[in-house]
């Protein structure tokens, strides 16, 4: 019985592992824009049409990350968005250098003239202070909203900070919109979702990388904390509609598995 149970156990650390190589040398670095129609009660028949492209966990930490931000940068620029948002974890963690990466990664986006706007996450906490990448953006161009709103295109974009950081004020940021145009709330964590009011047309968010490993099947096995129930792609009958991007970057093992990175452009019409 023991023989038996020890090579099922070294058979599936086998296998696992060799999922994991396979995810990094062959997977991490595929990037795949995502275009997707959203239609969206009370979305403005003025606005039919208005471009998202979505820039969410990067998690930059070293060249290859830069790298692969750069590219989705490109890639997001060819879709002649009207605003590009990044729903936060920017960085991996604080690092020496790391506001040189995030230069290098996002000098692209000085083409967007200011409409560029950033939320943090939890991981541009760590080791340090989202604060920090503020000075950063704006010499790129990125507006950090934290639990702010900035009327941009006749919309309410409400930044919320992040949750898992305890930061977040939701009520707070959207108590100052102007209710007489639409809310587009941008937050880090999708489950979070869960707890707004009735009323904002759409929120954006990243932080579950789509589970980063999927099974064949479509299983999501290692699902982040205020990412588990809603972990990928559109859902129009939460209490707010919600896009969760898979992201750009990779957390823990720098692998993904059935799971690219992602781009994402969402194209926004009245319903
Ligand atoms: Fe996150």
């Amino acid at each position: 019985m023991g023989v038996k149970y020890d090579r099922l156990f070294w058979g599936a650390v086998t296998l696992g592992a060799g999922a994991l190589l396979y995810g990094a040398l062959f997977e991490t670095d595929k990037l795949k824009v995502e275009r997707r129609s959203l239609r969206l009660r009370g979305w403005p028949h003025r606005l039919d049409g208005y471009k998202v492209a979505v820039l969410a966990d990067a998690h930059i930490r070293d060249h290859r990350s830069v790298m692969l931000a750069q590219r989705a940068v490109e890639h997001a620029l060819m879709e002649e968005p009207d605003i590009v948002v990044i729903p936060g974890d920017t960085l991996a963690y604080w690092k020496k250098d790391v506001l040189e990466f995030v230069e290098a990664a996002y000098s692209g986006l000085k083409m967007m003239h200011g409409r560029v706007i950033a939320v943090p996450g939890n991981h541009d906490y760590f080791a340090g202070d989202a604060e920090w990448l503020v000075p950063a953006f704006e010499n790129l161009g990125i507006r950090m909203l934290q639990n702010e709103v900035w009327k941009h295109d006749g919309v309410n974009w409400v930044g919320v900070d992040s949750e898992i950081a305890g930061r977040a004020d939701p009520y707070g940021a959207i108590m100052k919109a102007d209710p007489v145009d639409p809310i587009v709330i941008v937050w880090h964590e999708p489950d979070m979702v869960d707890t707004l009011p009735w009323g904002p047309e759409l929120m954006i968010s990243g932080h579950s990388h789509g589970g980063q490993f999927i099974s064949p099947w479509g299983w999501a096995p290692a699902t982040s904390r205020l990412g588990k129930k809603y972990v990928s792609g559109f859902y129009g009958h939460a209490p707010v509609p919600l896009y969760v991007s898979r992201g750009i970057g990779t957390t823990g093992p720098p692998a993904r598995l059935f799971c690219p990175a992602e781009v994402s452009v969402l194209t926004l019409h009245p319903a």
